[in-house]
């Protein structure tokens, strides 16, 4: 049953009953709603000097089906839960990234309500509904709507949110937020790697916001809105938009393809695979810091793909760059997409990707690859200025190391350059009424 709110979007009453009342610009340590700190951000930041924020039953937007790769797909995925949303959950079609840093003269408080204000807000919009129950449309006339307004008549279209905390919000000078000594010892900036050409514009960053949904603009709405509750304590280092999702994370999901054309995410981890999640991506009770338990460690790097080079190469050359077949996804060495590479013998080169990349190589070391498509319009001599905004989730950043170095030699190299990269440590998921990262401040 559902009641049409004044923005014109369906409410299930069901919903409405069970979504909690708004205490407004509370300051406790729970997550009841955003701080006052967070409501007034954004209103100094346009000029107004207050804000009115609407107390009360709030809406929701019914979860209705649709259809990616031919099979029903959620509409709303819970924020709270054992594990941030956004890593196994199915992968998403679009992808808004935020880096953000703390502001120099930001606290211990202004960090920790920063993150309550942030989970509440992601708690709400991940049922698609707006920041705040006065919303876009509902509060005062005199003042800035808390919402935007953009995603209004548009369902939560997947919207999943993961926070991550980098490492310099742990080395931040004098201990700030005082949290130096909670430092997970593997959370570090990243080593250089041959053939690096990292821009600071794309790199680092105190924070993380990684928004994945199937409506690029409900992933934009999201960004868009955190990053104006962040006014005054954090802000926008870098971001970046997503459109094509080059991995997969369920098995009834097709397999992509990336802008260089090839099938990507055939031999990522996928999310019923309870087994290779506890050893390859969770963070497990043993290790440390026992805060990050239920965790994870999320490197993005951003790399260019000279696409215009690599459309010149013969087919059978990209086959070889690779070590699988464009069209079938199949490893050169023989079988269907998902037949095991064999790497005894010739078919495959020995600097081919996929060997580089394999387990067998590696240790058994895997990754769980969560990249997007991206094309951010063109460079002077009229070349596309594309690539792979590539995203890992591993239990240690070690992982990713071992790989990045063995890819040293890939017959890939040529074709791409890594021009930004970020870590960050991936706090388990908030439990109901908590926020992500109270286990830090605990
Ligand atoms: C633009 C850059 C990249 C492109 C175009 C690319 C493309 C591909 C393709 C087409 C595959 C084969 C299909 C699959 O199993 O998914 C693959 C596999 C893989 N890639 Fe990449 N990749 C890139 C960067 C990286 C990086 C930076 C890493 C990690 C450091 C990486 C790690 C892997 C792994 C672990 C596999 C699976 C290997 C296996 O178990 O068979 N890739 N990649």
């Amino acid at each position: 049953m559902t009641a049409s709110e004044p923005g014109g979007r369906q409410v299930p009453h069901s919903e409405i009953a069970s979504e909690p009342t708004e205490a407004t610009a509370s300051e406790s340590a729970g997550r009841p709603g955003i701080s006052r700190r967070g409501l007034i951000g954004w209103a100094l930041g346009s000029g107004v000097a207050g804000i009115a924020v609407g107390a009360g039953g709030a809406a929701a937007v019914g979860a209705t089906a649709g259809a990616s790769g031919g099979s029903a797909v959620a509409d709303e995925y819970a924020f709270e839960g054992v594990h941030q949303a956004g890593i196994t959950t199915r992968v998403q079609d679009h992808l808004h990234f935020a880096s953000f840093d703390m502001m120099p003269r930001a606290s211990r408080e202004d960090l920790m309500s920063l993150l309550q204000d942030w989970s509440y807000a992601a708690s709400r919009l991940t049922k698609g509904l707006d920041v705040s129950a006065s919303g876009a449309v509902d509060g005062s006339p005199e003042a800035p709507p808390d919402d935007t307004g953009e995603a209004q008549g548009l369902t939560a279209a997947g919207l999943t949110i993961t926070f991550g905390l980098g490492p310099s919000l742990f080395l931040a000078e004098g201990d700030r937020f005082g949290i130096a000594d909670r430092r997970p010892s593997v959370l570090a900036d990243l080593p250089g790697f041959v053939g690096d050409a990292l821009d600071a514009a794309y790199t680092g960053g105190d924070l993380c916001i990684q928004a994945c949904a199937d409506d690029p603009q409900v992933a934009v709405h999201a960004v868009r809105n955190l990053s104006r509750i962040a006014f005054g304590r954090a802000r926008l280092r870098w971001s970046q938009l997503g459109f094509g999702r080059t991995s997969r994370t369920s098995a009834d999901q097709q397999t992509p393809r990336n802008l260089f054309g090839y099938k990507d995410g055939t031999a990522n981890i996928l999310a019923d695979d309870a087994k290779a999640l506890a050893e390859h991506v969770w963070v497990g009770e043993k290790d440390e810091p026992a805060w990050m338990a239920g965790g994870s460690y999320l490197v993005a790097r951003k790399i260019a793909m000279l696409v215009e080079t690599w459309d010149r190469l013969r087919l059978a050359e990209q086959d070889r760059t690779i070590g699988r077949a464009k069209g079938s996804g199949a490893p050169l060495s023989g079988g269907g997409e998902m037949t095991e590479p064999v790497f005894h013998g010739h078919a495959i080169d020995e600097n081919a990707h996929v060997r580089l990349a394999h387990p067998t190589l590696n240790d058994g070391i895997r990754i769980l690859r969560r990249g997007y498509n991206y094309v951010d319009g063109n460079n002077d001599l009229g070349r596309l200025d594309a690539g792979l905004f590539f995203l890992s989730y591993q239990r240690s950043p070690e992982q990713f190391v071992t790989l990045q170095k063995r890819l040293s030699t890939d017959l890939m190299s040529e074709y791409i350059r890594h021009i930004g990269s970020g870590i960050w440590a991936i706090p388990p998921g908030a439990e109901k009424g908590s926020y992500v990262g109270a286990g830090l401040f605990a």
